[in-house]
């Protein structure tokens, strides 16, 4: 299988708990297609953890989370090679290599990891400074042609295109080591919390509908979600834009002529909040029925997570073992070879 020729991708994933439907639309729908026709890597990324220090012991459950959620929307570890990351030490030793290649504030201008580090405040640790590197290690590994992410993650890409460049032109001898990697960002770019319009979902608030939840509690979350605040009779005109209740139909119900209705019916005061909540509430539990039953089986087959994980970190190993034999050769590290 390691002769595979589709294009590939590389993507990923930290393991800092559940996912939630902002990961859905900003990211795993777009995996979903693309399994089909690249050759993926879908990375749990365990060194990137910025508090990691701290989370140890949650880590390992995390990882298996992950995993999970994956399985739940429907990717396939028949077609995709799930890996765990730092079971590859490989990206470790690459990463050590292209630091070489960045300059200092090059990293220091990362407007992602500047505002990750000021969430962090006083004390970021090194390894957390240095993960934006490691992710271009991730992607160059197994010579990725396209990363599918969130908008946050565009950032990291133009670094690793900035780094795949030159590493080509400094050791490539006319050849390409690593192909430059374009960026895609999924169809629902930010999603906001159910709490409110400039809000950012967070485990710790709770204002995310997770992949995981049930009906009864999507439905339950539905009905409580921040709306117009300006409006407090059904019959006032309502506001739709800034509406997080909207918003998610935008980004999740697939009757668009329903939406189109509500819309239309809200902004002249002739529909109350609670049927369009009722309405969002049904759209996203029909999109979400079948994660359940997936996850209900993977729940219930623990063993065959754990195999998707070995399987494809096992295949993720042996390719970055070529490619590191790659980067050897090129930056003339194999000394001992005649
Ligand atoms: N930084 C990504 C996140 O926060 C996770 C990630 C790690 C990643 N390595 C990657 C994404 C490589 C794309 C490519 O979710």
């Amino acid at each position: 299988m390691t002769d595979d020729s589709r294009p590939r991708v590389l993507t990923g994933i930290r393991p800092t708990g559940s996912l939630h439907l902002g990961h859905y639309g900003g990211a795993l729908e777009n995996w979903l297609k693309l399994q089909h026709e690249y050759n993926c890597f879908f990375l749990i990324a365990d060194y990137q953890v910025s508090d990691y220090a701290d989370q140890i012991d949650n880590v390992r459950n995390w990882v298996f989370e992950v995993a999970i959620d994956w399985l739940s929307v429907g990717l396939d570890p028949e077609n995709s090679h799930f890996t765990i990351e730092s079971l590859i030490p490989e990206h470790a030793e690459l990463t050590t290599w292209l630091s070489w290649w960045v300059p200092l504030g090059r990293l220091q201008r990362n407007p992602t990891l500047k505002a990750e580090m000021d969430d962090i405040g006083e004390s970021v640790p090194v390894a957390f400074f240095t993960y934006p590197v490691m992710q271009v290690a991730n992607i160059l590994m197994p010579r990725a042609h396209l990363v599918p992410v969130g908008e946050d993650q565009l950032p990291h890409i133009e670094m690793t295109r900035e780094v795949a460049r030159r590493m080509n032109r400094l050791f490539g001898n006319d050849e390409e080591i690593f192909p430059v990697p374009k960026g895609l960002v999924g169809r629902v770019p930010r999603l906001v919390g159910i709490d409110g319009p400039s809000s950012k979902m967070s485990k710790s608030k709770d204002n995310a509908i997770w992949l995981k939840d049930d009906a009864e509690t999507v439905t339950k979350k539905v009905m409580g979600m921040y709306t117009d605040p300006t409006r407090l009779r059904a019959t006032d005109p309502g506001h739709v834009e800034n509406n997080p209740v909207f918003m998610y139909h935008d980004a999740f119900n697939p009757n668009e002529a329903e939406v189109a209705d509500l819309k239309e019916r809200y902004r002249a005061g002739k529909v109350g909040d609670v049927e369009v909540k009722q309405k969002l509430a049904g759209a996203l539990n029909a999109m979400m029925e079948p994660w359940r039953e997936r996850r209900a089986h993977f729940e219930s087959h623990p063993e065959e997570v754990r195999e998707a994980l070995a399987a494809g970190t096992a295949y993720s190993r042996k390719i970055a073992q070529d490619t590191m034999d790659r980067v050897r050769s090129a930056l003339k590290l194999n000394y001992l070879e005649s």
